[in-house]
């Protein structure tokens, strides 16, 4: 296990929403500082109080902003189509910092066929409009909110860490170990289209398989090499 060490502000943009909250959630649990931003702060601080009384400790909620500025790490938990502009619209407050993309390229009403944007990845394109100052790694797009948001159970689903910086990898994996995942280093940033793509695939199964909680994967062979 490569659990953090040390408490980490970390901003979840998007926190009012299912998979953003369920990660809030954790990390709270786990004893880091969250603050979940929205494009409104007054439903973020309303949506917070709601996530503080599940978890039994304080979630803060702000402007994304502001949110952003606050925090050590920035996780960026919107739907596609709010993705690039939702990172843009706070760039100069990521400078330095490390932004976590759970962004899937999931493009309605066919959200169980896999549609990468061109080029590959929806995070590397992030990326490349962020520029090096920013460090962004992908992960969590594999894990149903579902499955976040129940306290009491195990997540039945490994998480995939895709990014080009090595130390910025292994502070998210870290970070995945105090939400109760296990992660694994997947690779440079472009890898990431591997996990985006899988998101349509547990889709379909978890249409066509009737599983309400999400279905996920499992990296397998490692514990025994
Ligand atoms: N749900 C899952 O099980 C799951 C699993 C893996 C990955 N993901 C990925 O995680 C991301 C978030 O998923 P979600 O299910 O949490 O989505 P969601 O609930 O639909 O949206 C999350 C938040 O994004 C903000 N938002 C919505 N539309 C926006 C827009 N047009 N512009 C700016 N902000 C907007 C909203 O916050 P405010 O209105 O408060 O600003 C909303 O609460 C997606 O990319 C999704 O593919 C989801």
């Amino acid at each position: 296990m490569t659990k953090t060490s040390n408490p980490i502000t970390i901003a979840v943009l998007g926190g009012t929403g299912h998979e953003g909250g369920g990660l809030a959630l954790r990390w709270a649990r786990a004893g880091h500082r969250v603050i979940i931003g929205s494009r409104d702060g007054g439903r973020a601080a309303t949506h917070a109080a709601d996530l503080t009384a599940t978890a039994g400790t304080t979630i803060e909620g702000m402007g994304n902003r502001e949110a952003a500025a606050a925090a050590q790490i920035v996780v960026l938990a919107v739907p596609f189509s709010a993705q690039m502009a939702t990172a843009l619209g706070v760039g100069d407050e990521l400078i330095g910092k490390i932004l976590i993309d759970v962004t899937v390229p999931l493009v309605p009403p066919k959200v169980g066929r896999v549609q990468l944007p061109g080029g590959g990845s929806a995070v590397v394109l992030l990326q490349e409009k962020l520029g090096e100052a920013v460090k962004v790694v992908a992960a969590f797009q594999n894990i149903s909110a579902h499955q976040l948001a129940d306290l009491d159970r195990e997540i039945d689903c490994d998480v995939l860490v895709s990014g080009d910086d090595e130390a910025a990898r292994q502070i998210v994996v870290g970070l995945a170990e105090d939400g109760g995942m296990l992660a694994w280093h997947a690779g440079p940033l472009a890898n990431s289209a591997a996990a985006e793509a899988l998101t349509s695939v547990l889709i379909s199964i978890n249409r066509r398989y009737k599983i309400a909680t999400g279905s996920g994967i499992r990296i397998t062979g490692a514990r025994s090499a």
